[in-house]
């Protein structure tokens, strides 16, 4: 195990410590999401789980762990994702692994979420890290023309489809200065479906590097 990865398995289980019995909890995506799963495996706490993509469920029901189609679940106790940046308001970017938009679903049913990261995760401004888009295909071309607007560079994702069918586009080059502003004018774009943008769904985190864990309220 590298030292991030040592790290990414730290941050996952003293957000696994918050689960206990009877909990539903929503399963993130990517590789520090893989240690939550891991070890709520390892742990055999008795809870349920929804997972935020077919990757995560796949996963988790091959270690043992009882997953729920989240279409027929209206409320999740406690979800741990991880995240591509993040900085000290818990305003984060996620979405690298093409999976933000069942991720902020969850979230947004969870009446709590953590996010678990390495401390490469930590920044102090969002801007620099590509944002994630996911756009109906037969929006592509039309959504792109108004993203363009926001972004200096747009890389759409080639081959590449979500656990939804739809293509990604990662956008490089914006202004953070009005995060609500930006989240905004996306969401006013017709044909796009999500973005990676997390402001206000992550009520704490735990990053941690060289071996440390600092926990981050808001
Ligand atoms: C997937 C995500 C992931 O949580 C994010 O990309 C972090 O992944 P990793 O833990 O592999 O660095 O948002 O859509």
């Amino acid at each position: 195990m590298t030292d991030r990865d040592a790290d990414k398995r730290l941050a996952a289980a003293a957000a696994v410590d918050e689960v206990c019995d009877n909990m539903l909890v929503g399963l993130g995506t990517g590789s520090t999401a893989a240690h939550v799963i891991a070890l709520l495996a390892e742990r055999g706490l008795t809870i349920e789980t929804v997972a935020t993509s077919r990757a995560s469920a796949a996963l988790a029901e091959r270690l043992g762990l009882k997953v729920r189609p989240f279409d027929a679940v209206a409320r999740v106790h406690l979800a741990i994702d991880g995240a591509d940046a993040i900085d000290a308001d818990l305003s984060a970017v996620k979405g690298a692994g093409g999976a933000m938009l069942r991720e902020k679903i969850v979230a947004a049913a969870a009446d709590r979420m953590i996010v678990i990261a390495d401390g490469s995760k930590r920044v102090e401004r969002l801007h620099d890290t590509k944002l994630p888009i996911e756009i109906l295909p037969f929006a592509r071309a039309f959504a792109v023309e108004r993203l363009s607007g926001l972004f200096e560079q747009l890389d759409e994702r080639t081959g590449y489809l979500t656990d939804n069918g739809n293509i990604v586009v990662d956008g490089h080059g914006w202004n953070d200065a009005d995060l609500p502003g930006l989240a905004e004018a996306l969401a006013a774009i017709p044909g796009v479906v999500g973005h990676g943008l997390f402001l206000s769904e992550i009520d704490a985190a735990y990053i941690a590097d060289n071996g440390v864990v600092t926990r981050l309220e808001r």
